[in-house]
């Protein structure tokens, strides 16, 4: 274990309830690679303790923190500066502290959009499907569109797509029943439903008429290889494993808080991915 000096810089994630975060593992691999004099701590705070906390960290001369469920929201409130990832995806998931002034940003659409490329595909290869319209669906369509490509939406409740839409032009909405179909011709599938995770039923799409070299994405990393992604295998598309984007979406917030620009690596991927591997 590393010891601290009091120069050490500081940073954690904020989330309720936070036990389950593979962050602190993750940033402390890198801490640890990098012998830096740091560290990055789980901080449990309930909702109604955001606001309180957050200062309290900046009082207390943290450099940033990350940001998860339930205060995705409520982190815009309290920021100085909201960067427009963080528009975009409609959620701030990185904070970064400097002279009491708060930035918020948001780095899950540029972690997706690295770990696709980190597989070999380009985001705007070719025209995408997306399932799901939840928070994460949000932040993948912006970086989607953000690279240019063209994506195509589906979700169980339209009216979930439908509004998604409104936020962000450009975003097509196709019938949840349409999605096996609308596979032809595209070039990318990403699933942000929690279907498929551990506990949940799994993503039913049939694949058959899917073209030989779609990429299909998970963003679902528990199990590490969901049916999903087992059956793109199997017929020899392309998979994109989740956990890669959870990876890539911690590289900025290290590299401001820490000053050093960490690397994604096999290594890293088998201490973080850790029980899930089995
Ligand atoms: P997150 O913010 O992490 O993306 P979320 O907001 O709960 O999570 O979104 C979950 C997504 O999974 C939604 O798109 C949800 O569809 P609805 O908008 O219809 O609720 C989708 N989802 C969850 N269970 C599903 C199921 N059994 N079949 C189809 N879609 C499902």
């Amino acid at each position: 274990m590393t010891i601290l000096t009091g120069k050490a810089r500081l940073a954690g994630i904020i989330g309720w309830p936070i036990e389950h975060s593979r962050s602190p593992r993750l940033h402390g691999f890198w801490l640890e690679r990098h012998r830096i004099d740091g560290a990055y701590v789980p901080l449990p705070v309930r909702p109604e303790n955001f606001q309180v906390a957050v200062r309290g960290l900046v009082a207390a001369g943290f450099a940033g923190a990350n940001v998860t469920a339930p205060h995705k929201l409520a982190a815009f409130d309290i920021c100085d500066t909201i960067e427009a990832s963080a528009r975009r995806a409609g959620a701030v998931n990185t904070l970064v502290f400097a002279d009491g002034h708060i930035t918020g940003r948001n780095t899950d659409g540029l972690g997706f959009v690295a770990n696709l490329r980190a597989h070999g595909v380009e985001p705007a290869a070719g025209p995408a499907l997306v399932l799901g319209a939840g928070g994460a669906a949000r932040a993948v369509v912006a970086a989607l569109q953000d690279t240019g490509a063209q994506v195509t939406l589906a979700n169980r409740t339209r009216a979930h797509a439908e509004a998604l839409a409104r936020d962000l032009p450009g975003l097509a909405v196709i019938d949840w029943s349409e999605r096996s179909e609308a596979l032809s011709g595209r070039a990318l599938l990403v699933n942000t439903t929690s279907l498929g995770m551990a506990g949940n039923p799994p993503l039913e799409i049939d694949l058959q008429r899917a073209p030989a070299d779609l990429a299909v994405a998970d963003i679902v990393y528990a199990p590490l290889e969901t049916k999903l992604l087992a059956a793109a295998r199997a017929r020899g598309l392309r998979p994109v494993e989740g956990l890669g984007m959870l990876l890539h979406q911690a590289v900025t917030g290290f590299a401001g808080w820490f000053g050093v620009t960490p690397q994604v690596d096999d290594d890293l991927r088998r201490f973080v991915a850790g029980d899930l591997l089995g």
